[in-house]
């Protein structure tokens, strides 16, 4: 087995962002270091008290939560809770933690740890807020980061705040260019073409429960409000989980393939979010990015229902046989 990296994991807790999480937390090859918390899905006191949630759930609360940007870098704050709940775990009421309170702050966590441990990777699930404000202040801080890999963007998926923009990128577009214009090493880019393949099922979901009653009743819990989006809006019956396969890329870099590109982000106007991939190097730019276009979907299952559920055989080779992938629109 690879040795444990340690990693810090830049989130917007958010109902796939918790169980990107639990992934992480669950995985013997990932050392969570500390969560710094952006506004996305929720306002950022929001997702920090979803990440003790999620901490206290899987007995972690010794890892710090930081407090990150409560706005984006110029355009205005556009929340995501039309699809994560107001609580940002599906209005599931879930207890907040009382015992562990979050802490101040993410620009300097990040920049402290990339000073004392300059190979930690970082794993980026929301608005890039947080990462572009420590780039703009230090990017020398990330040229040995042993991996940045981030969910995000859309290479040749449609997107699904726009036509052509997928969130993370449109809630602060100019943080997702500035990432790329001025990451150091290679951006892992885990875009909307691969996740969304990663479909949490009535069936899976059942699975989950039955294996695991109190975890599957906390992922059935936080995921109905999110069946009933998509279904309502995307004509998907169960949820895309598109964070955990960012986390599971880092776990596991065998589950995504794809090429490398240089990519850049639209700010302004129609296009704003839009990632920008120029496969055929009309820009002749080096290649900043990893754009992920491929998924062995039963690969990402197995690690999933075996890290976070416990799954076993010959049960698990039983359900992944099941597996059916959602046919592309
Ligand atoms: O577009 C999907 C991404 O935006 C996910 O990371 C989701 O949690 C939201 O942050
Ligand atoms: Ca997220």
């Amino acid at each position: 087995m690879n040795a444990t990296r340690n990693v810090i994991i830049d989130c917007d807790p958010g109902i796939d962002d918790s169980l990107a999480l639990l992934l992480a937390l669950k995985s013997p090859a990932l050392n969570v270091i500390g969560i710094t918390i952006v506004c996305g899905n929720v306002p950022t006191h929001i997702g920090a008290e979803n990440a003790l949630k999620i901490l206290d759930l899987a007995d972690r609360l010794d890892i710090p939560v930081y407090l990150g940007a409560n706005r984006p870098l110029e355009v205005s704050y556009t929340s995501a809770q039309d699809t994560h709940g107001d609580d940002g775990l599906g209005n599931s009421q879930i207890p907040e933690v009382t015992a562990v309170r979050p802490i101040q702050d993410a620009v300097s966590f990040i920049v402290d740890t990339l000073t004392e441990a300059p190979t930690t990777s970082i794993l980026a699930l929301g608005p890039l807020t947080n990462i572009a404000t420590v780039l703009q202040r230090d990017l020398q801080l990330f040229e040995q980061v042993e991996q940045f890999t981030l969910m995000g963007g859309s290479y040749r998926s449609h997107g699904n705040c726009s036509p052509v923009a997928e969130y993370n990128f449109w809630c602060d577009p100019d943080a997702a260019k500035v990432v790329f214009d001025l990451m150091p090493v290679p951006i892992q880019m885990v875009g909307l073409d691969v996740t969304r393949k990663i479909v949490l099922t009535p069936s899976l979901l059942t699975y989950i429960k039955d294996i695991n009653p109190e975890l599957g009743s906390f992922v059935e819990k936080i995921t109905k409000f999110y069946f009933d989006f998509h279904w309502q809006y995307e004509r998907v019956i169960g949820c895309v989980i598109n964070d955990p396969l960012a986390a599971a890329a880092m776990i596991d870099p065998a589950i995504l393939a794809g090429f490398e590109s240089y990519t850049t982000v639209a700010t302004t106007g129609v296009a704003r979010g839009q990632s920008i991939v120029d496969d055929h190097d009309f820009w002749h730019t080096p290649a900043n990015s990893e754009i992920m276009t491929d998924v062995d979907v039963p690969a990402f299952w197995r690690l999933f229902l075996t890290t976070v559920f416990g799954a076993t055989e010959p049960d698990l080779t039983q359900v992944l046989n099941q597996l059916v992938t959602p046919c592309e629109k």
